[in-house]
């Protein structure tokens, strides 16, 4: 166990600078999720815990440590990645024991923890096998054996899913954070898919070209978003453009309350998630007027597209049971904003930032 702080951490590449001074804590025993689309430098924040990059300034301490100039293997991370990197011509039972064979450990208790670490990743008849006669997904359990084996202080994964079915990768993160609750290990996982962060972590950090947008738990992520990027990249959501005029909100040809008192002319983004417009009966100055595009029936709930007659698309979820008179295609609808986050969408330094 061990908690990581990271301070004013700078990484560039040829003068480009990936990582644009990030200051942040991951607590003992969490499981701290990198969030962003490809390019946004989670790998490159990943590998300086590792210390498989150094930082160019800035300051990382792990366990209260000062580890910033230590080599990769005196900072006892154990590290998943992408694409399993076993080593081809050892058996499973070998790969695992790589680590513990470095270290010199006695050949019985060596094979005690190597065998401890196979049922714990649920491949105890597996350990003879070579690592072509496994799945995809066992693949990534020995990966993820191995790295635990040496109980390391902090376990790191980059993306340890990517490679797999979409089934497959349900499993196995429901069982990495089985895992990782069991053993109380702080883990720093990586991933571009947003409904994977929400699912498995304790808090997220959502990144956006090597700046840090939002750090929180999942529920604050999604339900209280405190950038427009943030809102845009977890779960659906439209972001309307507008602007506060005699005192109201203008906002796709509605004129709508507004959340706070804002100044004149302020521009604006609004965030409406599906389940923040309801279908109205009739028009109104503060509906949404548009036509249903398209239908689409989810189980619990019905999803609407409607094209705005003001132009842009939003999504609207009409609860089950509403599905009796569900609008047509092609079909004149109002919908009614329920209340969404408000962002600054004024060029310059703030930009961006939630409003209210
Ligand atoms: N070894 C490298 N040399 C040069 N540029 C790099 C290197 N590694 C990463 N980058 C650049 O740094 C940025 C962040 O990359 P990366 O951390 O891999 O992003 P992510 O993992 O979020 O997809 C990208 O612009 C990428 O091209
Ligand atoms: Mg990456």
């Amino acid at each position: 166990m061990a908690d990581i702080s990271i301070r004013g951490a700078v990484k560039r590449f040829s003068g480009q600078e990936a990582l644009k001074r990030l200051d942040l804590d991951i607590r003992s025993g969490e499981f701290f999720t990198l969030l962003g689309p490809s390019g946004c430098g989670k790998t490159t924040l990943l590998r300086l815990i590792a210390g498989f990059h150094e930082a160019d300034e800035g300051r990382l301490a792990i366990a209260g440590e000062d580890a910033g100039h230590l080599p990769p293997w005196r900072r006892e991370t154990g590290m998943v990645f992408q694409n399993y990197a076993l080593f081809p011509h050892l058996s499973v039972f070998d790969n695992v024991a790589y680590g513990l064979r470095q270290r010199g450990l006695p050949r019985a208790e060596l094979a005690a923890r190597v065998h401890e670490a196979l049922a714990r990743v649920r491949l105890g008849p597996f350990a003879a096998r070579m690592p072509e006669q496994l799945s995809g997904g066992q693949k990534q359990r020995v990966a993820l054996a191995r790295a635990l084996v040496i109980r390391p202080r902090v376990l790191l994964m980059d993306e340890p899913l990517s490679n797999l079915d979409a089934r497959l990768r349900i499993d196995l993160r429901r069982d990495i954070r089985l895992l990782q609750q069991e053993l109380g290990i702080t883990t720093v996982y990586v991933t571009h898919d947003q409904e994977e962060a929400l699912a498995v972590s304790d808090r997220i950090m959502v990144m956006e070209a090597g700046e840090i947008r939002q750090i929180g738990t999942p529920h604050a992520i999604y339900d209280a978003p405190e950038h427009v990027f943030v809102a845009g990249f977890i779960g659906a959501c439209a972001l309307l453009p507008g602007r506060v005029r005699g005192g109201a909100l203008e906002i796709a040809g509605a004129r709508l309350p507004p959340p706070a008192p804002l100044p004149e002319g302020a521009e604006v983004t609004l965030a409406l998630r599906p389940q923040d417009l309801a279908l109205a009966e009739g028009p109104g100055p503060d509906r949404l007027a548009g036509r249903v595009r398209l239908a689409s029936f989810l189980g619990a709930q019905t999803r609407l597209t409607v094209a705005l007659d003001a132009g842009g698309e939003v999504e609207a979820d009409l609860p089950r049971g509403a599905d009796g008179r569900l609008p047509a295609r092609g079909a004149p609808v109002h919908l009614a904003p329920l209340g969404g986050p408000l962002f600054d969408a004024r060029p310059g330094p703030g930009q961006g930032r939630r409003l209210a």
